[in-house]
């Protein structure tokens, strides 16, 4: 059951438990001043008639007497009024059919008492009997309450009336003020409540125009969704952590096992990878060479030099706990690293632009493994622009700025695949044909801006493809070289 209708069959009872008390008590009240008012008024008509029948007794007049009890027996509200001889008889008074009761009052034989009190005659009546002269021995007067019963039910009716009225106006009213004061303010907060459970960022409810206690109750509300919405972005915050570090881990174990491996696999595959390449040079430049061979030989080369450039990428990941920290400007590093892809993105059609700050770009760190790690990000915006229709553009900004550098690859390519963005830092991810990637680019990037104490962050370009940031930490000015070996 609603709270507002609780109140209101609350107060109900309280109204009518109430007025019951008090219609009670006006009652009693009234029944006793109405009583004592028809004991006064029968004991004066008694006496004065006491006075004028011995007169009349005295004087021999009957007949005046008769017609004075007739009439006073006229009035409805007398039920007897009568002058008794000492035989029992009716000496004088109204007709007896009419006084009907006047022997089960008075008892016979024997002497009549004086009496004052209360009686039964057709309903209750007023008694009086007064003692007289003789031959009369007493006059006998009985009122009825009859007035007094019907006043004391309209004051029963009227009580009833105002009992109702007071319980229909009272239970409005509190169901008015229940509804301003109580069920309007709560709704308002669990209105909040709800919002608060909702698929929203939670926010904090509006306090309502209410009673001290609600608005206490939503300012406290808003306190515990500000503490949840704290804690909540510090376990987002420590989430992220989490996760980053996790990534950095299986990173280290990766790089640390491929390190072992690449160490002895570079070396073992270097010389003869190195013997394959002389030879495969020597058949194509052999005077007088069949041209069948030489193209077979000048396949040899090339894929030689892919798995030459494999086994690089490889070296440089085993290498990457020995990297340099050499004072450096990164000017020369972009734009060293766009130099050596420039002619490849003539190639395809590519406009390579670099934009760079003309005053030095002071880093720390290894010249190699930054050029290195930049050119693998760059070598990824000119792939990805090979194949693409439409405008090829890449745009390379360097810039200083909060105590850091960063280097951001812009392309127009297609861009990354939601799907795949969370992986494209893992070793060996690839959406390249067999051949084309091995999958360590960006792995390889991101593993050599943190060993510089820095990162690599995958976004969304203004040209439409891939917005790929290398950040790392600014150094202090001083003696900068150009990193070129
Ligand atoms: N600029 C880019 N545009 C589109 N896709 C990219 C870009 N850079 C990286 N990717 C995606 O990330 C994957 C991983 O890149 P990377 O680690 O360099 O390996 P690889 O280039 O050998 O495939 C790529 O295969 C490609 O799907
Ligand atoms: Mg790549």
């Amino acid at each position: 059951m609603r709270l507002a209708h609780r109140l209101v069959l609350a107060s109900s009872a309280a109204v009518a438990l109430v007025m019951t008390i008090y219609g009670f008590t006006i009652i009693r009240q009234r029944e006793r001043i109405i009583g004592n008012a028809l004991v006064r008024e029968t004991e004066t008509l008694a006496h004065a008639m006491q006075i004028v029948a011995n007169s009349a007794i005295r004087n021999g007049q009957r007949a005046p007497l008769d017609r004075v009890l007739g009439r006073i027996l006229g009035d409805p509200e007398t039920a007897i009024s009568a002058v008794l001889d000492t035989t029992g008889a009716v000496m004088a008074g109204g007709p007896r059919a009419r006084m009907a009761c006047l022997d089960t009052i008075i008892a016979r034989p024997g002497p009549v008492p004086e009496r004052h009190g209360w009686s039964n005659c057709g309903g209750r009546v007023r008694l009086i009997v007064l003692p007289l002269q003789e031959p009369a021995e007493a006059l006998v007067v009985a009122r009825r309450t009859t007035v007094m019963d019907r006043d004391i039910a309209e004051s029963r009716r009227s009580i009833l009336l105002t009992s109702v009225a007071l319980a229909v106006v009272g239970s409005l009213a509190i169901l008015i003020i229940v509804r301003l004061w109580l069920t309007r303010p709560l709704l308002e907060i669990l209105e909040g409540v709800h919002r608060f459970g909702g698929p929203d960022e939670p926010q904090p409810m509006r306090v309502p125009r209410a009673a001290h206690e609600l608005q206490k109750l939503a300012r406290a509300f808003n306190g515990m969704v500000e503490r949840l919405d704290a804690k909540q972005h510090v376990l987002a915050r420590e989430t992220e952590e989490r996760i980053a570090l996790e990534r950095r881990l299986r990173h280290a174990e990766l790089f640390a096992a491929l390190g072992r491996l690449t160490g002895g696999v570079a070396h073992e595959l270097g010389s003869p990878l190195g013997v394959i390449s002389v030879r495969a040079d020597a058949i194509q430049s052999l005077p007088g060479a069949d041209p069948e061979a030489r193209r077979h030989a000048e396949a040899i080369g090339r894929e030689v030099e892919r798995i030459s450039a494999l086994v690089r990428d490889l070296v440089h990941v085993a290498r990457r706990h020995g990297a340099g920290r050499d004072p450096l400007d990164m000017r020369a590093i972009v734009s060293e690293t766009a130099g050596l892809l420039e002619g490849d993105a003539e190639r395809a059609d590519i406009r390579l632009s670099v934009d760079a700050p003309d005053h030095p770009v002071p880093v720390t760190g290894d010249a190699r493994l930054l050029r290195h790690a930049l050119y693998c990000i760059v070598l990824n915006a000119v792939q990805a622009l090979r194949t693409h229709p439409g405008p090829r553009q890449i745009r390379i900004e360097l810039r200083a700025e909060n105590g850091g550098i960063t280097v951001a690859v812009e392309d127009s390519g297609p861009g990354i695949a939601p799907e795949d963005r969370a992986r494209v830092f893992e070793p060996f991810f690839t959406t390249r044909d067999v051949g084309e990637g091995s999958g360590l680019g960006l792995a390889i990037s991101a593993g050599i801006a943190e060993e510089h104490g820095g990162e690599v962050a995958i976004g969304t370009a203004a040209l439409g493809g891939v917005r790929a940031v290398l950040r790392l930490p600014l150094a202090a000015r001083r003696s900068v070289t150009d990193g070129t070996e």
